[in-house]
């Protein structure tokens, strides 16, 4: 169990009262609970330069009708094997396809996957998030 430690901020009356408006849309119980989070996001896009462990996911639509995507596709991941856990595929519509890749390893290495996979031309959509998957998770 980490220990809480107590601090205070000083700031703005305007920018609190944004801030709270911000964490009331979101559905934060506690001021608390949005600066933790906030604190974390920064210390995860710090992970993201430095080449720390993350885990994650990447996510593609695209066309299904497309079968030489479908290879280059299965190719890229297979050369990046190493950093994927599992891979989910959902037939969206009728032509086109949500594939959903859990990945886990350094910030960079996840980074050159998701490129990879997102300069694909047929590749319509393509997103990357990651999470810390060490101690700034706590
Ligand atoms: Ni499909």
């Amino acid at each position: 169990m980490t220990k809480l430690v107590r601090f205070g901020v000083s700031l703005e009356k305007d920018l609190l009262a944004k801030f709270d408006a911000l964490l009331s849309a979101k559905g934060y119980a506690s001021r608390s609970e949005a600066f933790r989070d906030l604190i974390r996001g920064t210390l995860i896009e710090k992970d993201w330069k430095e080449g720390e462990k993350v885990a994650g996911a990447v996510t593609l639509v695209y066309d299904h009708h497309r079968k030489d995507l479908l290879g280059r596709i299965m190719d890229i991941q297979h050369d990046f094997h190493h950093l994927i856990i599992s891979t989910q595929h959902i037939h969206l519509d009728h032509d086109h396809c949500l594939e959903i890749i859990a990945v886990r390893g350094r910030a960079g290495d996840v980074g050159r996957l998701a490129d990879s996979l997102r300069s694909i031309k047929g590749v319509k959509h393509g997103t990357v998030s990651m999470s810390g998957a060490d101690e700034n998770l706590e």
